[in-house]
C-alpha cells in the first residue's frame, strides 16, 4: 500500500504555459507582514503544493488569489494578463476555483444542487423564464455523469451530501471546481479530517482531473505525504517569506521540512 502510494508522485509531467503569476504581492495586518514580497507562476496542468508552519502566510496568499482579500502591493497576472481580483465571486468569473477544508458543500442538500449551487439550470421556455423553475431532471444527469466520470459511487443521488463519506464530499467539491471548468483549482487542505482511503481518493481525483483536462491546482497541505504524492512543484513559505519553490523531483521530505522549519535557512 505504501508503495503503492509513493508511485502515484513519480510521475512528474512536463507542463505548459503560465497560468497564474504572482508578482512581489504583499499583505500586512498592522504590523505583521502576512505575504512579504510572494512571486510565483503556476502552469497549465501542474499540481503546486504549497507547505508552510501555522502563520506562514498560506492561506492570506491564497485568499489575495481568490479575491476574499485584497493585496496591499504586487501584481497578479492571468494568462499574461494583469488582473485586478476584485471579490471571490471575482475570482469565480475568472475561472479561480477554490474548495475549501470544509468542502464548501450545503450538506442538507443533495449532490445534484451542490454541483449546481447557486448556478441552477433553469428550464428551457417560459417555465424557466417566468417561474424560474429549475430543470432537476438535467442536473441529475449531470451530476449522474459527472460521479461516474470521476469513478465516485454514490448509492443515492437524492439523499442529502451529508450521508456520504467526508471523502466522498471533498471529491463532489472537487468534481464540481472541474465541472464549471474551473481554469485553477485551489485546494486549502483538501484531505484534513477524512480517513486514509478517503484521502487517497481525493488525491486520486486531483491528478485525475489534472490529467484529463489539463487544470492545474493548488493545493495547501500539511501532509508531507500528500504533497509528495501529488505535487509536482512546491513552494515553501515561512513568516510571509517565499523561502522555496522546488521540483518535487529535485528535492526531498527532508529538504522541505528543513526550509519550513527554518533549519536550512
Ligand atoms: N484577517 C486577519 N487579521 C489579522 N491577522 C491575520 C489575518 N489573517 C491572517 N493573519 C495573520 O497573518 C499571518 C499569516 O496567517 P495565515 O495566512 O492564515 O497563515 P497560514 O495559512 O500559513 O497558517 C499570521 O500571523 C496570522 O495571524
Ligand atoms: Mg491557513
Amino acid at each position: 500500500m505504501a508503495a503503492a502510494a509513493h508511485e502515484i508522485g513519480t510521475s512528474s509531467r512536463a507542463t505548459g504555459e503560465v497560468v497564474l503569476e504572482a508578482r512581489n504581492l504583499r499583505k500586512n495586518f498592522g504590523g505583521i507582514k502576512a505575504v512579504d514580497d510572494v512571486s510565483f507562476e503556476l502552469r497549465n496542468g501542474e499540481i503546486l503544493g504549497m507547505v508552510g508552519d501555522n502563520g506562514a502566510g498560506k492561506s492570506t496568499l491564497i485568499k489575495i488569489i481568490t479575491g476574499a482579500y485584497q493585496k496591499d502591493s504586487g501584481e497578479i497576472l492571468l494568462g499574461g494578463q494583469p488582473t485586478e481580483i476584485n471579490s471571490t465571486g471575482h475570482a469565480r468569473e475568472l475561472g479561480l476555483e477554490t474548495v475549501y477544508q470544509s468542502s464548501g458543500l450545503v450538506e442538507v442538500m443533495d449532490a445534484p444542487a451542490n454541483l449546481f449551487l447557486g448556478r441552477e439550470k433553469l428550464k428551457e421556455g417560459w417555465l424557466g423564464k417566468y417561474f424560474g423553475m429549475i430543470d432537476k431532471r438535467f442536473m441529475r444527469r449531470e451530476t449522474d455523469n459527472l460521479l461516474k466520470t470521476l469513478n465516485i459511487t454514490v448509492r443515492n443521488l437524492a439523499a442529502p451530501v451529508q450521508t456520504l463519506s467526508g471523502g466522498q464530499q471533498q471529491s463532489v467539491a472537487v468534481g464540481r471546481a472541474a465541472y464549471w471548468r474551473g481554469k485553477i483549482i485551489i485546494l486549502d487542505e483538501p484531505a484534513n479530517n477524512i480517513g486514509v482511503d478517503q484521502q487517497r481518493a481525493v488525491l486520486e481525483l486531483v491528478r485525475q482531473i489534472r490529467d484529463q483536462h489539463d487544470i492545474p491546482f493548488i493545493m495547501i497541505s500539511h501532509n508531507m505525504e500528500h504533497i509528495f504524492q501529488v505535487a509536482d512543484r512546491i513552494i515553501v513559505m515561512r513568516n510571509g517569506k517565499k523561502v522555496g519553490d522546488k521540483r518535487v523531483a529535485d528535492t526531498s521530505r527532508n529538504e522541505v521540512v528543513g526550509l519550513i522549519t527554518g533549519a536550512l535557512a
